[in-house]
């Protein structure tokens, strides 16, 4: 068997250059043998207790998954074998137009994690799948396919969450978009918080803060228990992509926040959070982990209606400048090497968004963009954990998006648990003669608790940053319409999330004309 791979040969140096833990610990991934597996297993209880989700639709397929676990809560209940799993996709809820079947292996190494990447499907139409195994069968997921490569289709609907603390609030926020119907949905990060069991809150997690590989899996498994989490999942197509709380609260590449942990440790946290992460979410075989990397930037096309850049701001990033936090700008802020998305994504996503082939470019990303000013009058303050701490590669990408003459780029952000909308321009203070993009960030499901509709620093907030149009502090998602013609956005909010029950709301909705990257009322 290899080594754990921390305890190769290859020099330590390597692991700290991120681009070197990449190359080294790919090398050195586990290779497991899928040779002898069990056909009939017999299971101490329903072992599809995580429900079912699939995700990175294409034209001709997705990615369905499910996950094996008699004993959700307390590592799975599965022994060490590795097990055969049935799947099934129709065109039908009664699976009986357009058949397909296939049988994959469940291994112990993945936690019995299942991943098929069905393929040979038909272009922009909904589908439906389950699982089979030891005599049991799975709740019936759906999915879709997306429009064909070129083609107009109909118009996207999708929903955008991060976010979703689960002691500080009830998933109700998801029920409401079940009800919405969407095509699609986008998560972007915080699907879970690694903090330990806090008392007197809404709901509590288990144990201590979580740093094994059973420890994230069952917080996983703890969130998964949600059932409106579960129904969403099992409803359309997730694309997902992650925080920093999958792993540890604002850590940076390697780097902890906490000065004590060094990077050798970080990224053996690291590497264990993000095999549990690959190991719950409906993700391809190209995202699956190699030590403590795992390749998640990916591009999705919908047709030649939108293009999805799915970026990660965590895993390549330098350190927060200035001792992260709210700050002024210090010289760190503004150094041209520092870098939240690393030079071979930034490579990426040029390359990409300049390529023409759709009327929506948007970036599925978690932080911040727009350079908002958290203090009134002369005095400024910027979150140093969001895109302005890191200068010179935001200052970078909106330079592109005019000089490259990106097609409407749309950024779509998470983290802060409120809801903004925001012009992009590429100046430091927002008083360019024309914004370069729009972005929309949206506030949590339920981290946060219940939130405020107008914040006491609402109005210097906004008088502040002229290029900041809205802005709430509720719970809830955001909803998209998509179609060649326009854009528009709806900021959907619920009253509270401390009890069940909460009626939604539409709070503002947005158009955006293709062409203009400015924000209209509609
Ligand atoms: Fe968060």
């Amino acid at each position: 068997m290899n080594p754990p791979w921390w305890q190769s040969t290859t020099t330590r140096r390597a692991f700290v250059s991120l681009a070197g833990a990449a190359a080294a610990t790919a090398a050195l991934a586990p290779v497991r043998s899928l040779g002898a597996h069990t056909r009939h297993p017999a299971f101490k209880d329903y072992p599809f207790q995580l429900g079912v989700a699939s995700g990175d639709p294409a034209p001709d397929g997705f990615v369905i998954w499910t996950r094996l676990a008699p004993a959700p809560l307390d590592g799975g209940g599965m022994s060490s074998e590795s097990l055969e799993v049935r799947w099934e996709v129709a065109e039908d809820e009664h699976f009986r137009n357009g058949l397909r079947r296939g049988t994959t292996i469940a291994s112990a190494y993945w936690g019995h994690s299942v991943h098929v990447e069905v393929a040979g499907l038909k272009p922009d139409r909904w589908y439906w799948y389950r699982f089979f195994s030891g005599g049991e069968a799975s709740p019936v997921g759906r999915s879709r396919t997306a429009p064909t490569a070129g083609a107009a289709g109909s118009p996207l609907r999708f929903a955008f969450a991060s976010c979703q603390h689960f002691e500080t609030g009830l998933f109700t926020a998801y029920q409401h978009m079940l009800a919405d119907d969407v095509d699609l949905v986008v998560h972007l990060g915080d699907y879970i918080y690694e903090g330990p069991a806090v008392k007197d809150r809404v709901r509590i997690h288990r144990g201590p803060e979580i740093k094994t590989l059973e420890q994230y899996r069952n917080r996983y498994a703890l969130y998964k228990s949600d059932p409106a989490l579960q129904a969403m999942h099992a409803a359309a197509p997730w694309i997902v992509t992650w925080d920093d709380h999958e792993v540890d609260n604002n850590y940076a590449g390697a780097i902890s926040e906490e000065l004590k942990v060094g990077q050798i440790e970080l990224l053996k946290r690291r590497a264990l959070a993000y095999r549990a992460f690959y190991e719950h979410m409906p993700l391809r075989r190209a995202q699956r982990p190699a030590g403590p990397a795992l390749q998640l930037y990916r591009q999705l096309d919908w047709g030649r209606l939108a293009r999805f850049l799915v970026l990660d701001t965590r895993q390549y990033r330098t350190d927060q400048p200035c001792d992260d936090g709210n700050k002024p700008p210090c010289a760190d802020s503004l150094r041209p090497d520092a870098t939240i998305l690393g030079n071979r994504q930034r490579d990426w996503l040029f390359k990409r968004s300049a390529a023409p082939g759709a009327q929506w470019n948007v970036l599925a990303q978690q932080v911040m963009m727009a350079r908002v000013d958290r203090k009134s009058g002369p005095e400024e303050a910027f979150s140093m954990d969001q895109w302005p701490g890191y200068e010179a590669d935001r200052r970078r990408v909106l330079n592109h998006f005019h000089q490259a003459k990106v097609r409407n780029p749309v950024v779509l952000t998470g983290d802060i648990h409120t809801n903004w909308a925001n012009e992009l321009d590429r100046t430091l203070d927002g008083s360019g003669p024309a914004p370069v993009g729009v972005e929309f960030v949206g506030t949590a499901i339920s981290s946060g608790g219940d939130g405020t509709e107008k914040p006491t620093y609402l109005s210097s907030l906004l008088r502040e940053n002229p290029f900041v149009k809205f802005h709430n502090a509720e719970r809830g998602y955001v909803l998209c319409n998509a179609s060649e013609a326009h854009w528009q956005t709806e900021y959907r909010t619920v009253d509270y999330v401390s009890r069940p029950g909460s009626p939604m709301r539409t709070r503002a909705k947005f158009v955006v004309e293709p062409g203009q990257s400015r924000l209209q009322a509609g």
